[in-house]
């Protein structure tokens, strides 16, 4: 076989490339299976035609298939992509390569002309680009996120909207900048930007929170993630970096342990306050009132019969006051949770105080442990409110106290089967300050509080307050 014979053979098997020839003039000279296949033509029916019968009317209107053959004979090749037709009709989007084909003696002998299909790898691209397209314009368009792209030596190779809100940087003030730009100098001195970088590489991600730079030179608290971009074989692309704003919640996470932090200490000091006062009631006035009652006593018994009767009075309006006067100190300060504990304190105040309203009382204890007395005080206050206002509002005829030992805490429950709240609500809640001072106490203990209503059907208080156990009880 000679070798010209083994090229012919192969040019004509190939199946995936359409190679023909045309002449001087563009009428086809020869044909392969690729050809057949991709344009539908049979050797017999296409040979001596012209090569434009392959172009649409409007590249035959613009004269494209001469010019392109001009254009072959100028520069040697010609590669083009676009759409041609199918014997039956259709369209394909085809790469063509024309070749001029010149002798020895630089004479033109006609053209080679490859062509390949490449419809399918056009739609796979086409829809490549579109999902592309849509990704970049939904990160593009993300208001609350910064998300922007690093090369793999930390430059910036793309940005988005919440970018450039967060950052103050425009897209084209920072491409190219190498993302340092955002650390402070603190961090830049630390090597803080490749170290992060290395971690993301290791670990393929990287989350942390501090202070970035914005362009005008402030600082704002980020939460940053970056993500080492690798490709299918494992080589390293870059990095995807997202951040958040995070200057607001941090400001309002400070204000709120400020917050708490101030309250806690007013509770102490109004706790400490109405210690002292207890004191200065139970052991100065207290004491003087019960001496001036036991003188008056004695007075009665001494004094005729026409003054006894009057200093009886006034001894039993003494000893009637000395009552209220310790009623007032137990209601400032339960002393007793020191000495007995928090369920005796509790039985006893149900006893003292509330029981002579008429209402009657309920008290259930499930405690594992006493618990420690500083919580023990703000459970009797919670529950001390939540009784008041039984009394005050409920028109209730019982109400029930349980206290459970729960989830390293201690959970306790108010119910009152009176007219439950009004509705609508009560309106101004600055002029009522129980059921806030309840919420306030159970959270800066740590714990919670709410309370559940229904008009006609009672009202009941829950809280929990978590206590360290001190003591089996
Ligand atoms: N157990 C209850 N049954 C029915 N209504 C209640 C009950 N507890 C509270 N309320 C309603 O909720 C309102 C607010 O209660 P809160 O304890 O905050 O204020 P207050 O008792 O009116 O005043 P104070 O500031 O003296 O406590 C009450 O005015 C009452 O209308
Ligand atoms: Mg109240």
């Amino acid at each position: 076989m000679r070798s010209e014979d083994g090229y012919r053979l192969l040019v004509q098997g190939v199946r995936d490339y359409g190679i023909f020839m045309l002449d001087t003039t563009g009428h086809i000279t020869s044909w392969n299976t690729g050809a057949q296949r991709i344009k539908g033509y049979r050797e017999d029916e296409i040979l001596g035609q012209h090569f434009s019968v392959f172009y649409p009317p409007e590249d035959i209107a613009a004269d494209k298939p001469a010019r392109e053959l001009e254009e072959a004979i100028r520069e040697g090749r010609l590669e083009d992509e676009g759409w041609r037709l199918r014997k039956d009709g259709t369209r394909f989007w085809a790469n063509v390569v024309i070749t001029a084909l010149f002798s020895d003696t630089g004479e033109l002998r006609g053209f080679s002309k490859v062509t390949r299909d490449m419809t399918e790898r056009r739609v796979a691209d086409e829809a490549l680009r579109e999902s592309e397209e849509r990704f970049r314009l939904l990160v593009h368009g993300v208001l609350d996120y910064g998300i922007f792209m690093l090369d793999t030596t930390g430059h910036i190779t793309s940005w988005n909207t919440g970018a450039q809100r967060i950052k103050g940087y425009l897209e084209e003030e920072i491409l190219g900048q190498h993302f340092s730009v955002f650390y402070p100098p603190e961090d830049i001195a630390a090597d803080k930007p490749a170290r992060e970088l290395e971690e993301a590489i290791r670990e393929g991600r990287l989350e942390d929170e501090g202070w970035r730079l914005r362009k005008d030179g402030t600082r704002f608290w980020a939460n940053v993630v970056i993500t080492a971009l690798f490709s299918d074989t494992g080589e390293l692309r870059g990095f995807s970096k997202v951040t958040r704003d995070m200057t607001e919640r941090r400001a309002a996470e400070q204000a709120l342990v400020e917050r708490r932090r101030l309250l806690s200490h007013l509770v102490e000091a109004q706790e400490l306050e109405r210690r002292r006062i207890a004191w200065d009631v139970h052991d100065d006035s207290i004491q003087a009132m019960v001496a001036v009652g036991m003188r008056l006593q004695l007075l009665a018994g001494r004094l005729p019969d026409e003054h006894h009767e009057l200093v009886e009075q006034l001894a039993e309006s003494v000893r009637a006051s000395v009552g209220r006067l310790r009623g007032l100190v137990v209601n400032l300060r339960p002393t007793t949770i020191d000495q007995h504990g928090l369920i005796p304190s509790l039985t006893g105040y149900l006893q003292d105080v509330v029981a002579p309203t008429g209402l009657k009382t309920e008290l259930t204890s499930e405690l594992a442990h006493e618990p420690p007395t500083p919580v023990s005080i703000t459970l009797f206050r919670i529950c001390q409110e939540a009784l008041t206002n039984v009394h005050k509002h409920a028109h209730a005829t019982r109400v029930e106290i349980t206290l459970h030992s729960k989830d390293g805490g201690t959970l306790v429950r108010v119910s009152d089967d009176g007219v439950g709240f009004p509705d609508p609500a009560p309106d101004d809640p600055y002029r009522h300050f129980g059921l806030l001072e309840m919420r306030e106490r159970a959270e800066i203990a740590g714990g919670w509080w709410s309370v559940a209503s229904t008009p006609g059907n009672g009202t009941t208080i829950q809280f929990w307050l978590p206590t360290a156990p001190t003591q089996e009880l």
